[in-house]
């Protein structure tokens, strides 16, 4: 149990907090009785705003006892908490949701999590990239090519771009039917889970299967299983892929660095997972933005055709000269971070600094045990860092930017392994659909005489799920020619 401390003053109160993993989970924001999972991103850096400082803290009296949990928007104290042998720890305890296949990762500290790192981090290569890269542009032509075809506009309500981790190729016609033997789609099936591993874990058994949500987890075992065996049966000799690391390392003997089958299926999974939802959300996020803002979609659009090839297919060694590609995507996680906040704990009494609207020091005493979590929501609203932050401008990732104070994938040494792979696969993407298709928002009678700040709310609507989610508003795509 942590007792706030009476020199740092604490600024909301709830009944329920963290430690009501159910209510916290299920239930809306409601004053006094539940903080509710989506404020902090509708918040945004309103509460600091208000308070004056950047660590704003919150006392949940029957969580299940008192809790104390601070919230952080200074990206000094956020260095100071995730900064080398800092007394600060993962509270991977709070991860269960993705632990339904097995321990992996995303969802493990200490020694286990060094044990993972070790197998996957040097997956991440420069050739791998090149990979993700191929493998998006074939993904993406055949896409205009094979389902869009020569429509000159096309409506889609929730398009999700992501070419998949592990070298899967799959047609986009082959992710509209079930796999032999299957009820569902991979792509759908991994949709319900990621939209369920919460409520999974809660509910009972029964209640899993009379919902269906059991069927898209079996489903997914079922996916994965025949993944891992499927390339299990294919030659591995000079394949150094993620996948291939995860199924040598399931067949060593050495039991401290061998991966079980239930860890083998866990960080298939993670890894399926965070390739899928995170940047499928933010290349949708990007695209809602783009069509709200056209006239950053104009520069985009030249900017692209200023640098690709007369083929109109751009080359791997494109990538660092596409810059506003990067700028867009960057922008958008800045606004729209689908990790919108990361959970670390204190592991020894300590003591934090951050400052108040005057500049001048503050100290935070922090005892053993203090919930924090890590606002990227808050952070990248911060006007001391941001100019205008509810502007789309991406502008201001073509010059110089205060890195410390974006923090969509992280920072310290829990950083996202898979940044270069997302930002690889989001410029391919970004390069061939706006050099071939502009992206407008579908108009509605139903919504004339919205305002612009109306219209922006309402396609920008998030939802919080395991990642900040996108609504469905319809995009209309319209060719160039
Ligand atoms: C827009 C895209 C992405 C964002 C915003 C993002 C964000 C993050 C964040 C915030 C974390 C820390 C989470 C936590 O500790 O609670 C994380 C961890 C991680 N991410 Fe990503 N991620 C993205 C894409 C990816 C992709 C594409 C992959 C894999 C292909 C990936 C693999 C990982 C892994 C393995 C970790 C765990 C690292 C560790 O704990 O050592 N991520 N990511």
């Amino acid at each position: 149990m942590c007792l706030p401390s009476p020199s740092y003053y604490p600024t909301n109160y709830y009944l329920l907090g963290y430690g009501n993993k159910a209510a916290h989970t299920l239930l809306p924001p409601i004053k006094w009785l539940v903080h509710g999972s989506n404020i902090d991103f509708l918040h945004k850096y309103a509460e600091f705003e208000r308070l004056g400082v950047d660590v704003d803290a919150t006392i949940s009296v029957l969580s299940p006892w008192v809790e104390l949990a601070y919230k952080v928007a200074d990206p000094d104290t956020i260095k100071q908490i995730t900064g080398p042998r800092s007394p600060f720890r993962k509270p991977s305890e709070l991860y269960g949701a993705l632990s339904v296949f097995g321990p992996n990762i995303i969802a493990s500290d200490g020694e286990l999590w060094k044990k993972y790192k070790k197998i996957i981090a040097p997956a991440f290569t420069e050739g791998n990239n090149r990979l993700v890269w191929d493998t998006t542009v074939r993904v993406m032509l055949d896409l205009f090519e094979d389902v869009w075809g020569d429509q000159k506009t096309v409506v889609m309500a929730l398009l999700i771009l992501s070419t998949g981790i592990f070298g899967m190729e799959t047609s986009w016609r082959d992710r509209t039917v079930p796999g032999l033997g299957h009820k569902i789609t991979f792509q759908e099936s991994l949709r319900l889970v990621a939209t369920n591993t919460k409520s999974y874990i809660i509910l009972p058994k029964w209640a899993a299967e009379l919902s269906g949500i059991q069927l898209a987890f079996t489903e997914m075992e079922m996916y994965m299983r025949e993944l891992i065996q499927e390339r299990s049966s294919t030659s591995s000799a000079n394949r150094h892929d993620l996948l291939s690391s995860l199924i040598e390392a399931n067949k060593l003997e050495d039991l401290d660095s061998a991966l079980n089958d239930r860890e083998l299926l866990g960080n298939v999974f993670v890894m399926l997972f965070a390739g899928h939802e995170t940047g499928g959300h933010t290349m949708c996020f990007a695209l809602f933005l783009l069509a709200l803002y056209p006239d950053e979609q104009d520069a985009l659009y030249e900017h692209i055709k200023s640098i690709l090839p007369a083929s109109g297919v751009p080359e791997y060694s494109d990538l660092p000269r596409l810059k506003r590609c990067h700028a867009v995507y960057n922008e958008t996680l800045r606004m729209l971070p689908t990790v919108q906040a990361v959970p670390m704990v204190s592991t020894a009494d300590t003591t934090l600094t951050t400052r108040d609207r005057n500049g001048e020091t503050v100290a935070i005493p922090v005892p053993k045990g203090t919930a924090f979590s890590l606002m990227a929501s808050a952070t990248h609203y911060n006007p001391k860092y941001w100019k205008d932050p509810y502007t789309f401008n991406p502008e201001m990732f073509m010059g110089d930017w205060n890195r410390d104070a974006f923090i969509p994938f992280n920072t310290g040494s829990r950083v996202c392994l898979g940044r270069r792979f997302f930002e690889t696969e989001a410029t391919a993407i970004l390069a061939l659909l706006i050099a071939r298709y502009k992206v407008s928002i579908k108009e509605d009678p139903k919504f004339a005489n919205e305002t612009f700040e109306q219209k922006k709310a309402r396609i920008l609507k998030t939802t919080q799920l395991v990642s900040l989610t996108p609504a469905k508003a319809p995009l209309v795509f319209t060719r160039r020619d």
